[in-house]
């Protein structure tokens, strides 16, 4: 298993923020999220060091689905960063972590006005708007509230980029946006323009998530950079920004080539520097809006081995406290992952095993054939790259508890979410 961050192997026993996970373990119960609090830092500082041009400026949003809490959100306040959030549910927890209102950025398809009232009366940032009724929704409601607000337009560029059908959002199918290639766009345009509380302010993409493909990265930028230069032609209104979303892919097994973040993101900017020169165009801004980059690689979750079994077909199982409810992504997407004993690192490994969870669903494997060291009930099992999107689709199938979370550095610790309770499971369960 690959290392990342502050993992330490301290005489068999992974350590992690300078922690020792049986002590982890011990304090707050498995499974157990935990993040990597310097490694957050690292990574963010790499994006804040190659996103920068001398001809824009330039914004990093995090993308919160990928995980949030408010320690997260203080992290990203401390490194001047943006957020981004998709419902009501999402707006609230970044509220109340008291992360300011102006740099929190309102995404989604099919927003309530519930929602875009909470966006216009807590004056976020900008909404980032879907389609075309909910721009009339909103110019609608900006007048009833006589609130103003940036809006930015989500487009669909057709850039059919390779990762999981899922995860793929800008082919031309896709349920986000509006496709730069039909009309409807220009009505949203215009419904943007003749509004006197909206102020449109650029176009946004994403072309959808764990993509390893750089190419496809710099040929939406081209294209947003054209369509942007068209489109203020066509209006005689100079657009001043582009958005370019997130998607950067990270390592989960040795079958991703990862993309180093620091350097791309120079390309990036070399690239959308270049095209505007060559299209004589110029923005004022240029942001993206990374969510796993930031967050998977420092997040691991730890689990206490139970029972073992064989089938009569000869498959080999190791039983965890944990699974499908604290890790859907398997599941979902057939997401690949390593993991590690994580108290016998200096044992060798053994046959090849399935790593099962707990839940009542023949698909709740969270590893097929993974090579282990041979373990016994009461062992640690821990895999890595969970931070993103681990905690965030989190569920209580079969009532199993969600975990906690917990925040480590130089060997202290933060716990971030305290784990459920039986009784926080039945808090809406009335008699
Ligand atoms: N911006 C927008 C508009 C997005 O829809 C997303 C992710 C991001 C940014 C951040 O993408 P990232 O940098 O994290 O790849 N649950 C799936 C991933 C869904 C991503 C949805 N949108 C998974 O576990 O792989």
């Amino acid at each position: 298993m690959r290392f990342f961050g502050t993992m330490k192997n301290i005489d068999g026993m992974l350590n992690i923020g300078g922690v020792s996970v049986d002590r982890l373990a011990e304090e707050f119960q498995t499974p157990l999220y935990i993040m990597d609090t310097q490694l957050i830092e690292e990574n963010i500082e790499k994006f804040k060091k190659g996103f920068v041009s001398e001809k824009f400026r330039t914004e990093i949003v995090y993308a919160s689905k990928a995980f949030l809490s408010k320690t997260m959100c203080k992290i990203l306040e401390k490194y001047s960063l943006h957020i981004d959030a998709v419902t009501a549910g999402e707006l609230y927890s970044i509220k109340s972590s008291g992360f300011p209102m102006e740099k929190i950025h309102m995404h989604g398809n099919n927003k309530s006005n519930e929602e875009l009232l909470f966006c216009l009366e807590n004056e976020i940032g900008s909404i980032i708007a879907d389609d075309l009724m909910e721009i009339s929704r909103l110019a609608q409601l900006s007048e009833k509230t006589d609130k103003k607000m940036k809006v930015m337009l989500r487009v669909n560029v057709g850039i059919d980029a390779h990762t999981h059908e899922y995860i793929k959002t800008a082919k031309h199918s896709s349920k986000f946006g509006v496709s730069i290639f039909g009309d409807e766009i220009y009505l949203a345009v215009e419904e943007l323009l003749k509004s006197h509380n909206l102020q449109f302010i650029g176009f946004h993409c994403h072309i959808g998530s764990q993509i390893f493909d750089e190419k496809a990265f710099l040929e939406a930028a081209t294209l947003m950079i054209e369509f942007t230069k068209k489109i203020s032609e066509k209006y005689s209104f100079k657009i001043p920004e582009i958005n370019l979303g997130g998607g950067f892919g990270v390592y989960y097994t040795h079958e991703d080539s990862e993309i180093d973040i620091q350097s791309f993101m120079k390309k990036i900017i070399i690239h959308t520097e270049m095209e505007l020169d060559r299209m004589g165009y110029s923005i004022e801004k240029l942001s993206i809006e990374p969510g796993r980059s930031i967050v998977a690689n420092a997040g691991s979750t730890l689990y206490r081995i139970g029972d073992k079994k064989n089938t009569f077909s000869g498959e080999k199982y190791v039983f965890v406290d944990g699974g499908m409810g604290d890790n859907l992504r398997p599941a979902l997407y057939q997401a690949k992952y390593e993991a590690v004993i994580a108290n016998r690192l200096n044992e060798p490994l053994g046959d090849p095993v399935n790593i099962a969870g707990k839940c009542c669903e023949s698909g709740d494997i969270l590893i097929k054939n993974i090579p282990l060291q041979e373990c016994q009930p009461g062992d640690f099992l821990l895999i890595p790259t969970t931070g993103a999107y681990g905690y965030s689709m989190s569920n209580n199938y079969n009532k199993l508890l969600r975990p906690a979370v917990v925040f480590v550095q130089n060997g202290r610790t933060k716990l971030s979410i305290r784990r459920e309770s039986y009784e926080d499971l039945l808090k809406n369960d009335l008699n």
